[in-house]
């Protein structure tokens, strides 16, 4: 079955409906491709679970397109605002307080029971549209099977999920490639939960204050990426690889000799973070190698997202 439809606006308005109506869309993002659902409806965002194959422990984040819809939906404050102003649309989830008059059965199931609320706003026409002719916040976690490498293309998402998906809005390949950085601003030092297509140094910057990282308890994740075993190619990863042992497909990152592919040849971080998962699959997909080995990447810039997607790839139980 063919569901990988071309993201024009009668298509748009088609998955919109969609959405409305209770089914599953993926759509692109900047980042990765999503799993959207209407947030209020409670089967649909079951199915987003089922979908996935994902523990109903693991919260979602809602998608939404406009800057003033934030303050009505969960608690802001004058700081979160201003974060919002400069990074939204883009790759910034907040965690913020569910107001506690918010006790609509659905939500709870997509903040899996917290009462607290992840929010962003995407950088990519396609999603905003989604998101406008829906009119309704499109919750939607990467569209892959739990635990398995994100999609940064539709027809990533096609392999991952078939048929259980009912339209996959094709955007191309994401220009990110890494998902968001989410930062928890439920108390008075920001918190960054995962590094993501937002690099650490920008948001320092910006704040004029150190963020403080979470590293979590990866047997009782608040977060992703915080457990340990995540994002999985098939093959076993080796990382901080100078070159590749007998049998290894090599990712090379800068000026490196004998890499199969390369994430950015110049030593781009960024470059680096919008082919990863791409070259991750590609080289999970070669026949005749028994490993991957990835060379090693600065904690600068994207650096530091790739090397958290590339630490828990490489891990092994
Ligand atoms: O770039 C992205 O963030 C992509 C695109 C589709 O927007 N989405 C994404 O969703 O990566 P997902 O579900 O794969 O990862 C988001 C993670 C969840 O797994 C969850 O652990 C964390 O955000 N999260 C959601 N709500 C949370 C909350 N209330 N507190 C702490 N972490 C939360
Ligand atoms: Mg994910």
């Amino acid at each position: 079955m063919n569901n990988i439809y071309e993201a024009t606006s009668s298509n748009i308005s088609k998955a919109a409906e969609v959405i409305k109506n209770g089914g599953l869309v993926a759509m692109p993002t900047e980042t990765v491709y999503g799993l959207g659902a209407n947030v209020y409806n409670p089967t649909a965002v079951a199915n987003i679970f089922a979908a996935k194959g994902r523990p109903s422990f693991n919260p979602l984040i809602s998608h939404i397109a406009e800057l003033d819809f934030l303050p009505t939906y969960a608690k802001t404050d004058s700081r979160v605002m201003a974060l919002a102003k400069k990074y939204w649309p883009g790759p910034l989830t907040f965690v913020l307080p569910r107001f506690e008059s918010d006790t609509n059965a659905a939500i709870d199931l997509a903040c899996a029971g917290l009462r607290t609320i992840t929010v962003r706003m995407p950088n990519h026409p396609v999603a905003l549209e989604l998101i406008k002719k829906s009119g309704v916040p499109i919750v939607a976690p990467s569209a892959n099977k739990s635990q398995t490498i994100s999609p940064t293309t539709a027809q990533h998402v096609a392999d991952s999920l078939g048929d259980k998906v009912d339209m996959i809005l094709d955007g191309g390949a994401c220009k990110v490639g890494v998902e968001s950085t989410i930062i928890d601003v439920t108390g008075p030092h920001v918190v960054l939960l995962r590094a993501g297509g937002l690099s650490l140094e920008e948001l320092e910057d910006f704040l004029n204050e150190k963020v403080l990282i979470s590293h979590g308890n990866p047997d009782l994740p608040s977060s992703p990426g915080q457990m340990l075993k995540h994002y999985a190619p098939s093959h076993q990863m080796r990382i901080n690889a100078e070159a590749p042992m007998e049998g290894e497909f090599f990712i090379g990152f800068g000026d490196v000799q004998g890499a199969n592919l390369n994430l950015s040849p110049s030593g781009d971080t960024s470059e680096a973070a919008a082919n990863l998962f791409s070259y991750m699959r590609y080289a999970d997909a070669q026949l005749g190698y028994t490993g991957i080995a990835m060379s090693p990447i600065p904690e600068t810039g994207l650096g530091l997202a790739i090397n958290d997607r590339i630490r828990r790839a490489a891990y092994k139980k």
